[in-house]
Protein backbone atom coordinates (compact mmCIF):
# COMPACT_ATOMS: atom_id res chain seq x y z
CA UNK A 1 0.00 0.00 0.00
CA UNK A 2 1.47 3.05 -1.03
CA UNK A 3 -0.53 6.30 -0.20
CA UNK A 4 0.95 9.36 -1.46
CA UNK A 5 0.72 12.96 -0.92
CA UNK A 6 -0.37 11.42 2.13
CA UNK A 7 -0.87 14.77 4.90
CA UNK A 8 -1.67 12.64 7.91
CA UNK A 9 -1.77 8.99 6.03
CA UNK A 10 -5.37 8.56 7.58
CA UNK A 11 -5.89 6.85 3.84
CA UNK A 12 -2.97 4.48 4.72
CA UNK A 13 -4.24 3.71 8.17
CA UNK A 14 -7.83 3.28 7.22
CA UNK A 15 -6.99 1.00 4.04
CA UNK A 16 -5.30 -1.19 6.35
CA UNK A 17 -8.15 -1.59 9.03
CA UNK A 18 -10.23 -2.30 5.93
CA UNK A 19 -7.94 -4.56 3.70
CA UNK A 20 -5.87 -6.98 6.72
CA UNK A 21 -4.45 -8.35 3.34
CA UNK A 22 -1.77 -5.68 2.25
CA UNK A 23 0.95 -6.50 4.90
CA UNK A 24 2.23 -2.63 5.16
CA UNK A 25 1.67 0.69 4.08
CA UNK A 26 4.75 3.34 2.82
CA UNK A 27 2.85 7.05 3.40
CA UNK A 28 4.76 9.67 1.62
CA UNK A 29 4.65 13.62 1.52
CA UNK A 30 6.98 16.37 0.90
CA UNK A 31 6.29 17.70 4.06
CA UNK A 32 4.48 15.49 6.84
CA UNK A 33 2.46 17.45 9.70
CA UNK A 34 4.20 17.66 12.93
CA UNK A 35 0.99 15.53 14.40
CA UNK A 36 1.22 12.60 11.75
CA UNK A 37 3.59 10.66 13.87
CA UNK A 38 1.00 10.75 16.88
CA UNK A 39 -1.85 10.22 15.27
CA UNK A 40 -0.30 6.85 14.06
CA UNK A 41 0.71 6.22 17.37
CA UNK A 42 -2.96 6.74 18.67
CA UNK A 43 -4.36 4.76 15.72
CA UNK A 44 -1.94 2.05 16.94
CA UNK A 45 -3.51 2.36 20.49
CA UNK A 46 -6.60 1.94 19.29
CA UNK A 47 -6.00 -1.10 16.96
CA UNK A 48 -2.58 -2.62 17.98
CA UNK A 49 -3.07 -4.88 14.45
CA UNK A 50 -1.25 -1.72 12.74
CA UNK A 51 1.29 -0.88 14.92
CA UNK A 52 4.48 -1.33 13.23
CA UNK A 53 2.78 -1.61 9.51
CA UNK A 54 2.72 2.42 8.35
CA UNK A 55 5.73 3.94 7.63
CA UNK A 56 5.64 7.56 7.26
CA UNK A 57 8.25 8.83 5.10
CA UNK A 58 9.07 12.64 4.26
CA UNK A 59 9.78 12.72 0.17
CA UNK A 60 8.81 13.80 -2.74
CA UNK A 61 6.36 11.43 -4.20
CA UNK A 62 8.45 11.11 -7.71
CA UNK A 63 11.59 9.83 -5.41
CA UNK A 64 9.20 6.64 -4.56
CA UNK A 65 9.63 3.17 -5.88
CA UNK A 66 6.41 2.25 -7.13
CA UNK A 67 6.05 -1.80 -8.02
CA UNK A 68 3.56 -3.57 -9.72
CA UNK A 69 1.88 -5.22 -6.87
CA UNK A 70 1.79 -1.81 -5.00
CA UNK A 71 -2.07 -0.90 -4.25
CA UNK A 72 -1.10 3.26 -4.66
CA UNK A 73 -3.60 5.32 -3.48
CA UNK A 74 -3.78 9.39 -2.99
CA UNK A 75 -6.53 11.49 -1.52
CA UNK A 76 -6.84 15.71 -2.46
CA UNK A 77 -3.00 15.71 -4.10
CA UNK A 78 -4.10 19.07 -5.68
CA UNK A 79 -4.06 19.35 -9.21
CA UNK A 80 -1.48 18.03 -11.25
CA UNK A 81 -0.39 15.77 -8.74
CA UNK A 82 -3.08 13.59 -8.92
CA UNK A 83 -1.58 12.99 -13.02
CA UNK A 84 1.87 12.58 -10.89
CA UNK A 85 -0.02 9.44 -8.97
CA UNK A 86 -1.70 8.71 -11.95
CA UNK A 87 1.57 8.68 -13.75
CA UNK A 88 3.72 6.37 -11.66
CA UNK A 89 0.95 3.73 -10.68
CA UNK A 90 0.74 3.34 -15.13
CA UNK A 91 4.42 3.30 -15.26
CA UNK A 92 4.56 0.20 -12.80
CA UNK A 93 0.86 -0.86 -13.95
CA UNK A 94 -0.06 -0.75 -10.58
CA UNK A 95 -3.79 -0.74 -8.63
CA UNK A 96 -4.79 2.83 -8.13
CA UNK A 97 -7.15 4.89 -6.42
CA UNK A 98 -7.46 8.73 -6.24
CA UNK A 99 -9.85 11.32 -5.03
CA UNK A 100 -8.86 13.97 -7.01
CA UNK A 101 -8.75 18.06 -5.94
CA UNK A 102 -8.13 21.51 -7.46
CA UNK A 103 -8.19 20.47 -10.73
CA UNK A 104 -7.22 23.38 -12.95
CA UNK A 105 -7.67 23.23 -16.74
CA UNK A 106 -4.26 25.43 -16.96
CA UNK A 107 -2.16 23.00 -15.19
CA UNK A 108 -3.72 20.01 -15.98
CA UNK A 109 -5.09 17.94 -19.37
CA UNK A 110 -8.82 19.00 -20.01
CA UNK A 111 -8.79 16.88 -22.88
CA UNK A 112 -10.42 19.99 -25.02
CA UNK A 113 -13.62 18.90 -23.36
CA UNK A 114 -13.64 21.92 -21.26
CA UNK A 115 -16.22 23.68 -23.79
CA UNK A 116 -18.80 20.78 -22.85
CA UNK A 117 -18.09 20.12 -19.04
CA UNK A 118 -17.32 21.65 -16.16
CA UNK A 119 -13.35 22.08 -16.39
CA UNK A 120 -12.71 20.23 -13.27
CA UNK A 121 -14.78 16.97 -14.64
CA UNK A 122 -13.18 17.27 -18.14
CA UNK A 123 -9.95 17.08 -16.28
CA UNK A 124 -11.11 13.98 -13.95
CA UNK A 125 -12.70 12.30 -17.35
CA UNK A 126 -9.26 12.77 -19.33
CA UNK A 127 -7.99 11.24 -16.34
CA UNK A 128 -9.93 8.12 -17.01
CA UNK A 129 -9.68 8.22 -21.15
CA UNK A 130 -5.83 7.95 -20.22
CA UNK A 131 -5.98 4.82 -18.06
CA UNK A 132 -8.62 3.11 -20.34
CA UNK A 133 -5.86 3.91 -23.44
CA UNK A 134 -2.82 2.59 -20.61
CA UNK A 135 -5.13 -0.57 -20.83
CA UNK A 136 -6.33 0.01 -17.26
CA UNK A 137 -9.90 -1.03 -16.25
CA UNK A 138 -11.42 2.01 -14.02
CA UNK A 139 -14.32 2.28 -11.94
CA UNK A 140 -15.58 5.88 -10.94
CA UNK A 141 -17.70 7.01 -7.96
CA UNK A 142 -18.43 9.64 -6.03
CA UNK A 143 -18.44 9.50 -1.87
CA UNK A 144 -20.94 11.54 0.16
CA UNK A 145 -20.27 15.19 -0.66
CA UNK A 146 -21.09 15.52 3.28
CA UNK A 147 -17.82 14.54 3.84
CA UNK A 148 -16.02 16.66 0.76
CA UNK A 149 -16.98 18.20 -2.23
CA UNK A 150 -14.15 17.10 -3.91
CA UNK A 151 -15.81 13.72 -4.26
CA UNK A 152 -14.94 12.14 -7.58
CA UNK A 153 -13.37 8.43 -6.72
CA UNK A 154 -11.04 7.08 -9.27
CA UNK A 155 -10.22 3.65 -9.07
CA UNK A 156 -8.23 1.49 -11.66
CA UNK A 157 -6.48 -1.91 -12.14
CA UNK A 158 -4.56 -3.06 -15.40
CA UNK A 159 -6.53 -5.26 -17.55
C1 LIG B 1 -4.46 18.60 0.22
S1 LIG B 1 -3.17 17.77 1.04
C2 LIG B 1 -3.86 16.13 1.17
C3 LIG B 1 -3.30 15.37 2.33
C4 LIG B 1 -3.99 14.02 2.62
N1 LIG B 1 -3.86 13.09 1.54
C5 LIG B 1 -5.42 14.24 2.98
O1 LIG B 1 -6.31 13.85 2.21
O2 LIG B 1 -5.69 14.82 4.06
C6 LIG B 1 -1.94 17.61 -0.23
C7 LIG B 1 -0.62 17.07 0.29
O3 LIG B 1 0.29 16.90 -0.80
C8 LIG B 1 1.60 17.10 -0.29
N2 LIG B 1 2.51 17.28 -1.44
C9 LIG B 1 2.59 18.36 -2.28
N3 LIG B 1 3.52 18.14 -3.23
C10 LIG B 1 4.03 16.90 -3.00
C11 LIG B 1 5.04 16.09 -3.64
N4 LIG B 1 5.68 16.52 -4.73
N5 LIG B 1 5.31 14.87 -3.14
C12 LIG B 1 4.66 14.41 -2.03
N6 LIG B 1 3.70 15.13 -1.38
C13 LIG B 1 3.39 16.36 -1.86
C14 LIG B 1 1.43 18.30 0.62
O4 LIG B 1 2.49 18.42 1.54
C15 LIG B 1 0.09 17.98 1.28
O5 LIG B 1 0.25 17.29 2.50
Amino acid sequence: MLDLACGHALVAQLMLLLDDSSQEALAVDVKLPPSASRVAAGLSLAWPRLAGRVALCEARLDSVATSRSDVVVSCHACGSLTDDVLDRAIQARARVAVLPCCQSAGSCDAGALEGWLDPALAVDVTRVAKLRAAGYRVHTQTIPASITSKNRLLLAEPC
